[in-house]
């Protein structure tokens, strides 16, 4: 992967970027030296080779669920979701039937939404990937009561344990005293990393793995975009820092809101983890860069006349993929009605590449800083790259603005009202 931040210079001077990278290198030494905020939860920097460690356990578990039934229902909500649904969603083919399904629960309170899944469910074997650090999580819990129910239901209550993996805490919280009582398979969340930075712990990696993916691939990408982001030697070679201080200069300037776009809809759900990431790190203590994602071209028929000419506080991080492997060519068309034929030959991709060059041109022009990351392909070694990158850059990004970009107090506040509202013991 790559960075491009030309389309920024006639926002921010080459002089101002040199200084926010000098200072975003001063603040990957506090973070690689463990001296910043937070230093307890370190301990996703070092994932790509710790995982590596980890994956032929879960190929296997993955290989077991597969061959056992047909769907997997993976519950979780917030980076105990977030980071497989993303990768997931930016590596299947949207039309295929896949050989084995993997569904999402337990990350809201629909019920219409729990009851469909419940009567998709009905008198099936599937198994439940049950995911939470805590344990304790309202959502996924009582998904988990609901699907555990009918698993009893559809298997009896002595053959369900085969068909549900817990990922929680290693001695902590219900959900590991669940595990542990009923005889589940289990892996743990490290203490030392928070979940919306745990897409290469199990957390993200059997779920990837059981949708049929190449883990091993995923986590050779963040190896190797982890040697050059750690790197704080050459630090104008390193991505991170350009796109922490970037970000940084921007907000100073007044541009609060960062647009993440993209022109491939299998990344949608990877700009939702983007939001998590860089939202739950930066926004608090009346601080931080507003995350917003959009798809393009889609989203141009909606929000481009905002993006492109409401207020001045967007800045647009464009994810920009090089390769696509199938082709699609335009025809000629005898009659040409359309006046299609002037592109007639060419792929969609290069159609899309020319929407892309030409939003950008535009938004530039209407004052919109623009930040290209380029990647490769849409496959796992280039999305592994691109999530460590993200990770770092946050935490690098975080500490420049004066946070610590490994807590979330703010999200506690609506469970307190809701556990009284519903009447709960002690609150
Ligand atoms: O990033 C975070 O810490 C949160 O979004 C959590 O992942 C989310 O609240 C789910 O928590 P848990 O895994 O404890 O159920």
């Amino acid at each position: 992967m790559w960075i491009d931040y030309s389309n920024c210079l006639k926002f921010v001077s080459e002089k101002e970027i040199a200084h926010g990278q000098k200072n975003a290198k001063t603040q990957l030494e506090h973070l690689l030296s463990g001296k910043g905020k937070g230093n307890d939860f370190l301990g996703w920097i070092t994932l790509p080779e710790d995982s590596a460690l980890l994956t032929a356990r879960i190929n296997k578990t993955a290989e077991r669920l597969r061959s056992q039934a047909a769907i997997s229902v993976v519950v979780g909500i917030g980076g105990s979701y977030l980071g497989s649904k993303a990768v997931i969603e930016a590596l299947s083919d949207p039309f295929a039937k896949a050989q084995h399904q993997v569904l999402f629960a337990g990350h809201h309170l629909s019920e219409s939404y729990h009851s469909k899944l419940i009567s998709l469910l009905e008198g099936k074997a599937f198994n439940i990937i049950v995911i939470s650090k805590s344990g304790t999580t309202t959502e996924p819990a009582l998904a988990f009561r609901l699907l555990k129910d009918l698993l009893t239901e559809n298997l009896g209550k002595n053959n369900i344990s085969s068909h549900i993996v817990a990922i929680t805490d290693s001695s902590r919280g219900a959900l590991r005293e669940m595990a542990d009582r009923e005889g589940y398979e289990s892996y743990i969340i490290p203490d030392n990393i928070g979940g919306r930075y745990s897409v290469l712990t199990p957390v993200g990696l059997l779920p990837v793995a059981t949708a049929g993916f190449n883990i091993n691939s995923l986590i050779e990408g963040a190896a190797e975009i982890a040697a050059v982001t750690r790197d704080n030697n050459n630090p104008l070679t390193n991505p991170a820092l350009s796109y922490a201080a970037l970000r940084n200069i921007l907000l100073q300037k007044g541009y609060s809101v960062e647009m993440l776009v993209n022109y491939e809809p299998g990344l949608h759900y990877l700009a939702e983890w983007w939001k998590q990431l860089f939202g739950e790190s930066e926004g608090k203590d009346g601080k931080g860069i507003f995350p917003a994602s959009a798809s393009l071209t889609t989203d141009l028929h909606s929000l481009g006349q905002y993006i492109q000419d409401g207020q001045r506080f967007i800045f647009e991080t464009v994810l920009s993929v090089n390769n696509t492997d199938e082709k699609v060519l335009i025809p000629f068309d005898q009659a040409d009605t359309d006046k299609l034929n002037y592109i007639a030959g060419k792929s969609l991709s290069e159609v899309n590449k020319k929407a892309e060059e030409g939003t950008i041109m535009a938004h530039v022009d209407g004052g919109v800083p623009v930040i290209r990351i380029e990647l490769r392909e849409l496959k796992e070694h280039a999305i592994g790259e691109l999530m460590y990158f993200f990770e770092i850059s946050c935490a690098v990004s975080g500490y420049v603005l004066g946070v610590n970009p490994f807590d979330q107090p703010g999200v506690e506040a609506y469970k307190t009202n809701m556990f009284r509202l519903l009447g709960k013991e002690g609150y």
